[in-house]
This record gives C-alpha cells, structure tokens and sequence, in this order.
C-alpha cells in the first residue's frame, strides 16, 4: 500500500517546487478566506483534508498540499461570488461548478503569491477535479476530503441538515471513495449514535 500511495503522489519536478515562502504565503491567503466562511465546519476541514492527505500519502507534494488545503474555497467567498446549490437541478453539475470556481479562485492566490508556473497549474487542475478525481493524484485529494467529511464535517451537517440529507450526502460521498479509504472509513466512529448510524448507513449493501 505504501507503495502505490508514493506513485500516486509522485509528480514532476517543476510541479513540486515550492519555495517556503511561497507556501507559507499560499496557506495564509487561502486559511483567510476560509476563515470568513459561513459554513462553521469549513475552518476545521480544510486542515483536516490536510492531515488525511498526508496519512494517506505521507511525502505529498506542495501542490497536493496546497490543494488539499483550498479545495472548498469557493464554499467561503461572498454571496454572489460563490456557486450556489439553488442554481442547479442535479447536484454533481453543482460540484463541478463548485470545484471549478474554487480553482480560480486559488489561481488568483497562488499568482499573489507568487508560486511558479507549474506549481499554478497543478494545484488548480487537481482543486478543479478533487469532487471526482480522475487520476491518481486527484483521487488522492477526493478520498481525503471524503474521509474528512465523514470526520470533520457530517456532525454539524446532520444537526443542520437533517438525517435524511446527511444520509443522502454520506452515501453521495461513499460512492466516490476508493476501496482503500472505503476501510479507513469504517475506523471513523464519533460516539454519537444519530452520526455513527449514517456512517454504518452509508456502506449499505445495494446502496450508492
Ligand atoms: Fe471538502
């Protein structure tokens, strides 16, 4: 498991270069925004994709990082700017949308930053695909948000949402995580029994 876990973050040199400062600067500038969100989870889930990504892959890159820490920004900007779920009838177009906005949004950040090139592009492409993954670095980044979700985020989405919507998003969620984070899954259990039943419930034979 090792390692496919090193493949899959590995990545080229000019992807991975990332001067200090620049990372320092790019956690800063995207940490600001997210604080102002008005989702109260957002702040926690953004560091806790972090720490999932680097459980599951310890030597991920810069642009890994970045992303892992970004890849819900659009969730935090401002009424107007921000992808709203009322805008689509089907909720994964409203994902994509979502991760799409969060990519520009980041672009803009890591340019303030002054990140190099390649650094941009990677860091952007993989905050653009990390609903659905599609490679082995973009799944890297959507089973670690996904776990995070079930960790960081489905407490607060219950109590805010609703059982039947916190079911329907754990199952969304579990049917986009890949075997491997399916068993980590199953190591997250939160003491609270309304939570812990949709997390048994999302694994469901027969279900999505
Ligand atoms: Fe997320």
């Amino acid at each position: 498991m090792a390692g496919s876990c090193t493949r899959a973050a590995s990545a080229p040199e000019a992807v991975r270069r990332c001067p200090p400062a620049v990372e320092r600067c790019a956690r800063a500038r995207i940490l600001a925004v997210i604080r102002r969100s008005t989702v109260p989870e957002d702040p926690a889930h953004a560091e806790n994709t972090l720490a999932w990504l680097l459980r599951l892959a310890p030597e991920a890159d810069c642009a890994l990082r970045i992303a892992a820490l970004a890849h819900d920004i659009d969730r935090a900007l401002p009424e107007g700017e921000r992808v709203r779920r009322a805008d689509f009838d089907d909720y994964d177009a409203f994902k994509a949308a979502h991760a799409r906005n969060g990519a520009r949004v980041l672009e803009g950040i890591l340019r303030g930053c002054g990140a190099p090139g390649p650094l941009i592009r990677e860091a952007c492409r993989l905050v653009a695909l990390h609903e659905f993954g599609g490679d082995p670095r973009a799944d890297l980044l959507r089973d670690a948000d996904s776990l995070s979700f079930y960790e960081t985020n489905l407490p607060l989405y219950l109590a805010r949402e609703g059982e039947a919507e916190a079911l329907r998003r754990a199952r969304w969620g579990y049917g986009r995580l890949s075997p491997r984070a399916r068993d980590l899954l199953a190591t997250i259990r939160h003491g609270e029994a309304a939570v812990d039943r949709i997390i048994a419930r999302c694994a469901e034979p027969g279900r999505p």
